[in-house]
């Protein structure tokens, strides 16, 4: 029976070192993991990636054991990584080249020509793997820019595979794409792929610009000719697991969590924000936002608050701990402004909370802000609506996430304007109870059809259906 390969620089559990002894197994954070992962275990798919350790930590019993409990118990397969790999294939090329550069930060971007060895040697690694387990009738299913030559290594070998690949980034305006100096080898790598998948329009059109222009390659419609093959180029907006966010769940652990924030906010607006730490996030746009708002609206003072919740992440990258230092300022600088003895206007947390005390937070939030200067998808705002099964609250969104293209009833605003964020608050905190429940219900019943199931069938079907048709037009 054929099966599916998942790959992805990010296996959806990360393993940690004990300190006395043994290991741990969490679930890893972002998008990705969170996003696919309930449609990886209801599948017979086995997940390839790195399991957040680096090899050194591990000995060779060890790397064994870890390696025999994902297969068992996560139906992943580890890719090992050293910590020289980790630091230039991961902390440099993929975290201050294609990530800065794809978010539209080019004044962060660095080009450092030994990382990008580092990044096509762990591709290679990467297709080792794949080839240790790969059978003819696999379908591979490739995530993201920390694999982008990947599916070309696959194709070259094993030119009969259903190669399909899906960016969970922007992708940028060919004015952008131009500035990496290993362009042409990036989209080469992708075309390895049947079938290449972003969330929005904007970036598959953006894609196929760039695929002119560079590769000087004919595409019609959303295809490309290339070699003797056809590559299929399309829009699949990635969904959320819908039903696990609308069911109730009245586990104490979660209720314990989260009941002292919301026992404490009794009779107080509730402004929530979530999300990785990470410049692209806009995070201390929206802290002068909200500041903003409430030197605007002297009336909001003391009656609303600004739950910020942070989740660590790529700690080991400089510009992320800067931001992280600069947050903290922002927020004291706030409270000590405008706090009074019983009231400061933000709680800012930084871990991360489990899905179920989230889901707590967002029914109790009154306003999920959520304003990215730069995000391929954004799922949590997606999660806040289906959530919300009384349909009350509001999101603020910024232009600038993927997910406003679907979340037209939100309101929407620009990331970079303060008085936008501002207005963006006081129109949601004051809406109509009626005009929310009428905007939700759109918003959720979108959501609730399009979820990551319908996502995922919608994505490999189209690579099955294609694959049969381009297979037909090459041997007639
Ligand atoms: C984004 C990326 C994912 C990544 C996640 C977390 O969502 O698209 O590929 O896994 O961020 O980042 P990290 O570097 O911790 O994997």
């Amino acid at each position: 029976m054929s099966k599916i390969i998942f790959a992805s620089n990010r296996l959806p559990v990360t393993v940690q070192k004990n300190t006395n002894e043994g290991f741990t197994y969490q679930k890893s954070i972002g998008g990705l993991a969170t996003g696919l992962k309930s449609y990886h275990e209801q599948s017979n798919g086995l997940w390839v990636g790195w399991p957040g350790i680096a090899d050194e930590k591990m000995n060779r019993e060890e790397k064994k054991a870890v390696q025999k409990e994902l297969l068992e118990n996560h139906q992943c397969l580890p890719v090992f990584l050293t910590e020289e790999e980790v630091d230039l294939y991961y902390n440099i090329f993929c975290n201050r080249t294609i990530w800065p550069l794809f978010h539209y930060f080019t004044s962060k971007t660095t080009y450092e020509a030994e990382s990008w060895e580092a990044y096509k040697l762990v591709n290679l690694k990467f297709f080792q793997t794949i080839e240790s387990v790969i059978e003819e009738d696999d379908v591979i299913w490739i995530h993201d820019f920390h694999l982008m030559l990947l599916p070309q290594m696959i194709k070259e070998k094993y030119p009969a595979a259903q190669i399909g690949f899906f960016l969970h980034i922007p992708f940028p305006s060919f004015e952008i794409f131009r500035l990496l100096i290993w362009r042409e080898e990036i989209l080469l790598g992708l075309l390895g792929a049947d079938l290449i998948g972003f969330h929005t329009y904007e970036y598959a059109r953006h894609f196929l610009s760039s695929i002119r222009r560079l590769l000087d390659l004919e595409t019609n419609f959303n295809r490309v000719s290339y070699e003797d093959r056809y590559v299929q180029v399309d829009a699949f907006p990635m969904g959320i697991d819908y039903e696990f966010f609308a069911r109730e769940h009245e586990t104490p652990a979660s209720q314990e969590e989260t009941r002292e924030i919301i026992e404490k906010t009794k009779g107080i607006k509730m402004i929530l924000s979530i999300d990785r730490l990470d410049y692209t996030k806009g995070i201390p746009e929206r802290i002068k936002g909200f500041s903003r708002f409430l030197a605007q609206n002297p009336e909001y003072r003391g009656k609303v608050r600004l739950n910020l919740i942070v989740a660590p992440s790529r700690i080991d990258v400089d510009s992320y701990d800067r931001l992280r230092k600069e947050i903290k300022e922002l927020v004291s600088d706030i409270n000590g402004k405008y706090g009074t003895f019983t009231w400061m206007p933000i709680w800012f947390f930084f871990r991360t909370f489990t899905q179920e005390s989230l889901i707590t937070l967002y029914r109790h939030s009154d306003v999920l802000l959520v304003t990215p200067l730069r995000d391929g998808m954004n799922l949590v705002a997606k999660e806040y609506i289906a959530s919300r099964t009384d349909y009350e609250g509001m999101v603020v969104i910024s232009e600038t996430a993927g997910a406003a293209s679907e979340l037209s009833e939100a309101v929407i605003v620009n990331a970079n304007d303060y008085n936008a964020i501002a207005r963006g608050l006081k129109k949601a905190l004051a809406m109509p109870r009626e005009e929310k429940i009428a905007r939700n219900k759109m918003m959720s019943r979108r959501i609730q059809r399009y979820h990551v199931g319908f996502w995922a069938s919608e994505f490999l079907n189209t690579l099955n259906r294609f694959s049969l048709e381009s297979a037909e037009i090459i041997y007639q």
